[in-house]
């Protein structure tokens, strides 16, 4: 089982295919700092296999996991043989990205709960795996707010994150669809902005609703055992409160947030359809200050460096029928009301830089001036990824004509509510992140990638399965490995080391997409006839 996916830098297989036997006596010892990795191991492997692995013993066979300050920082080294399996990392992160190479060298079974066949006999290709990331950002955004996605769900993600070496989850909490972070001073979020009456079925275009309310809530306890448990998988969670836009919950939640002057706001609810909403928040003292308070315990809740605000597809309209819109425009020296997008997500951005925080936001914040030290999640395409970074910004490439895995896998209308335009898993494992002219410093200020997932038409967790695999597995090798360029990359080498890889998958209950296309469970129609499009330009 030498098929390991994101594919290494380097393995060596010994060439008489030995193999190291793990038994009931197999000794698995934690050097200092790996404590928290060979707890993974037992917690996940031991359940899989049965196995103990005692701390000491006589075992014939040994697990040795240690940091070794030579190495990258999430980089590893991993030798099996002669009775040892030696694992060292330049950090805990890189011994335990290195056990889940382990893990796959296992086998599919190893990705079980609890073992299958009590009698087996587990073994380790004799091997030497040295290894280490292109990207140190390996990102998966997950839409938490058009579809709620119960704990367990979270849970599971970045479990299958962990597999894959991802290492960022940006987490999608508020959205005109849905608020789903309890923020303990403005109870209402929870109590009104988390439900919605009802969901638009299918295509923003259906004319059908389920007429069911759909909503929930993350607690703050449950979002710091969120956050503890990516830390566990040395998972970084990126929160993002998405504003000024796109913040139609929050209106419904608290009216006096929205545009007053121009709606009649108190009408306003929890948005029940798709598309960009015109019912953003006021550029008023009173939405800045309800938004710093949001980030205050946001920040309490999220030890990390980045805290996302959103900045994204903000429509104006309120604001120019707004005459405190127009006021507040004017009285900033603005040329228009279009101004107070970045004036509103750049003074966030300063509040956050203030507090040691460093912001992000997708590419419209590159409108307006941006504090030092902010980062750009580029969609728009590559072309606003190279132009963030010419202009000094670090940037997360994630642009919709390439890694937004909601998009539709294949043509034909067999594609569960296919969405979008078509992104096949070889359009996936061909995506380069570097823009196409990018060099030197530039090129540096690219931290990496992101898949996103948004859920719109995503209502549970097989559909985000089935969206997500196994595309998910050919980004983590975009994000992780160093591939040639992308029409060299070998397509049909990846292709047959995903067949072992689907039986992971199997192993871990994932719903991808069969090779061969959608099971008969798995297809729902759309909307019939509806034209297939292409991706938009790289804008
Ligand atoms: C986005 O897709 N609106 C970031």
């Amino acid at each position: 089982m030498t098929e390991v996916i994101p594919a290494p830098a380097r393995l060596r297989r010994d060439p008489a295919g030995r193999r190291t036997e793990i038994g009931r006596d197999t000794v698995l010892r934690a050097g200092p700092g790996t404590e928290g990795v060979a707890r993974w191991l037992r917690a996940t492997v031991g359940a899989a296999t049965g196995l103990p692995f005692p701390e000491s013993g006589g075992g014939a066979c040994r697990i040795e996991l240690g940091i070794e300050s030579g190495l990258p920082d999430e980089g590893y080294r991993l030798t099996a043989g002669g009775g040892t399996v030696g694992l060292a990392g330049g950090s805990a992160a890189g011994v335990f990205r290195g056990a889940q190479t382990l893990r796959q060298l296992l086998g599919p079974d190893a990705f079980r709960r609890a073992p299958v066949r009590p009698d087996r006999v587990w073994e380790v290709p004799e091997i030497t795996v040295e290894d280490a990331p292109r990207f140190r950002w390996r990102g998966l955004m997950l839409d938490v707010a058009r579809h709620f996605m119960p704990k367990e769900g979270v849970l599971r993600y970045l479990d299958l994150m962990a597999a894959h070496k991802l290492n960022v989850f940006h987490f999608h909490l508020t959205d005109d669809q849905g608020w789903r972070i309890e923020i303990e001073r403005y109870p209402e979020l929870a109590g009104i902005a988390s439900w919605r009456p009802r969901t638009k079925f299918g295509h923003r275009s259906s004319p059908l609703w389920d007429e069911k309310p759909h909503g929930g809530c993350y607690t703050r306890d449950d979002i710091r055992e969120i956050v503890a448990y990516a830390a566990e998988r040395h998972i970084t969670v990126v929160p993002e409160i998405d504003v000024p836009g796109h913040a139609q919950a929050a209106v419904a939640a608290r009216p006096e947030l929205g545009n007053t002057d121009a709606v009649d706001t108190r009408a306003v609810s929890v948005w029940d359809d798709w598309g960009i909403s015109p019912n953003v928040l006021a550029p008023t003292d009173a939405a800045l200050r309800f938004c710093e308070g949001v980030l205050e315990e946001v920040l309490e809740l999220f030890p990390s460096e980045f805290v996302h605000i959103g900045g994204d597809e903000c429509p104006t309209d309120q604001w120019r029928r707004s005459a405190t819109a127009r006021a507040r425009a004017r009285e900033l020296g603005l040329a228009d009301v279009d101004g107070l997008r970045s004036w509103f997500t750049g003074h966030l951005g300063r509040w956050l830089t203030v507090r040691g925080r460093r912001p992000i936001g997708w590419d419209e914040i590159l409108d307006g001036a941006l504090p030092e030290g902010t980062a750009v999640c580029a969609w728009r395409g590559h072309a606003r990824g190279a132009a963030a970074a010419r202009a000094g910004h670090d940037v997360v490439m994630c642009p919709e004509q390439h890694v937004y895995l909601d998009h539709r896998q294949a043509p034909g209308e067999d594609e569960p509510v296919p969405v979008g335009f078509v992104r096949t898993l070889e359009d996936v494992y061909r995506f380069e992140p570097v823009p196409a002219g990018l060099t030197g410093e530039a090129a540096g200020r690219v931290l990496g990638t992101q898949a996103n997932l948004w859920t719109e038409v995503l209502e549970d967790s097989a559909r985000v399965d089935y969206q997500a695999f196994p595309r998910l597995a050919a980004f983590a090798e975009v994000a992780w490995s160093t591939l040639p360029a992308p029409a060299e990359r070998d397509f049909a080498g990846f292709e047959r080391r995903m067949a072992v890889h689907y039986r992971r998958l199997d192993a871990l209950g994932v719903a991808y997409r069969p090779p061969s296309g959608p099971r008969p469970w798995q297809r729902r129609p759309g909307v019939p006839g509806r034209p297939l499009p292409g991706p938009p330009p790289d804008r």
